[in-house]
């Protein structure tokens, strides 16, 4: 019996609060392997409230919907149990680890990813090596401290670093773009799609406010989120819609019955 494959990444009808206030109200979303897609949205709307959400996050609760992920229910599953069935998430403000090397970090992770307890160090690194010259990152990069004294661009360089050597199957990058100059810019979207070159499968969500980004990644599809709800979603045209209208018109749609 042969079964076509279905979508890397769905949200069905999710409900989440934080803190007994409810943040997303009603959020569905599928990704297909290999597909980008954009969500856009003004501050506070929730988008690092949907990532958090997918992460597991504990401070944010999950009052009704779904997250399945390559047609299977994680909703109810710890952050490891997500990750090791290939999800990745990126973050918005990444954090220091003090004593930590990218290296040692990224050692353990792929360990837990893959399922082998004794990653070897040389092999990590021959991955390693050839990476931060793929992301034009630094050679002794991962033998510094994680994130510790990381440009705004390191940083994000350095988190896809990590998304190319735990060879997710799903990823999440939340505000990729923000507090980059247009050249660490342009360096980020080049490592996005240095990374898609070696996973075609790949399916990621990009949460961004500008839609400058979009400009080097064309997104198959671009969702607009405001208070907590898609109130719009279309091809890469939609990004360029709020670049030129702002977020403005959204909401009053939003407001029509
Ligand atoms: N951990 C938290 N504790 C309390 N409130 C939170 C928490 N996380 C999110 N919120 C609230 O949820 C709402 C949505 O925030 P969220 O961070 O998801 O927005 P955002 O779309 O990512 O905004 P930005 O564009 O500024 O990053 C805000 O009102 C925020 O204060
Ligand atoms: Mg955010």
């Amino acid at each position: 019996m042969t079964s076509t494959p279905g979508p890397a990444l769905e949200i069905v009808d999710l409900h989440v609060e934080v803190e007994g206030a409810p943040i997303l109200r009603g959020v569905s979303l599928t990704v297909a392997p290999g597909e980008l897609h954009a969500l856009m949205g003004p501050n506070g709307s929730g988008k690092s409230t949907l990532a958090n959400t997918l992460l597991a996050n504990p401070a944010y609760t999950v009052t009704s919907g779904r997250i399945l992920l390559e047609g299977e229910d994680v909703t109810g599953l710890a952050p490891n149990e997500r990750a090791e069935r290939g999800l990745f998430l990126g973050f918005q403000h990444p954090e220091e680890i003090p004593g930590v090397s990218v290296l040692n970090f990224l050692r353990q992770a792929m360990a837990a990813r893959k399922g082998i307890n004794d990653f070897s160090v040389l092999e990590v690194r021959l991955q390693l090596l050839d990476w931060t010259k793929r992301l034009g990152l630094d050679n002794n990069f991962s033998d510094r401290y994680l994130n510790e004294g990381f440009s705004g661009g390191e940083k994000k360089r350095n988190e896809l670093l990590q998304m190319a050597l735990m060879e997710p199957d799903v990823a999440v990058l939340d505000e990729t773009d923000s507090g980059l100059d247009i050249d660490a810019l342009r360096l980020v979207s080049d490592g996005i799609a240095e990374i898609r070159k070696d996973r075609p499968q790949l399916a990621i969500l990009l949460i961004t406010h500008y839609q400058r980004i979009l400009e080097y990644l064309t997104p198959d599809r671009v969702h607009v989120l405001i208070d907590g709800r898609i109130v719009e979603s279309g091809g890469p045209e939609l990004a360029r819609k709020v670049e030129a209208g702002g977020f403005d018109s959204f909401r009053s749609e939003e407001l029509t019955p």
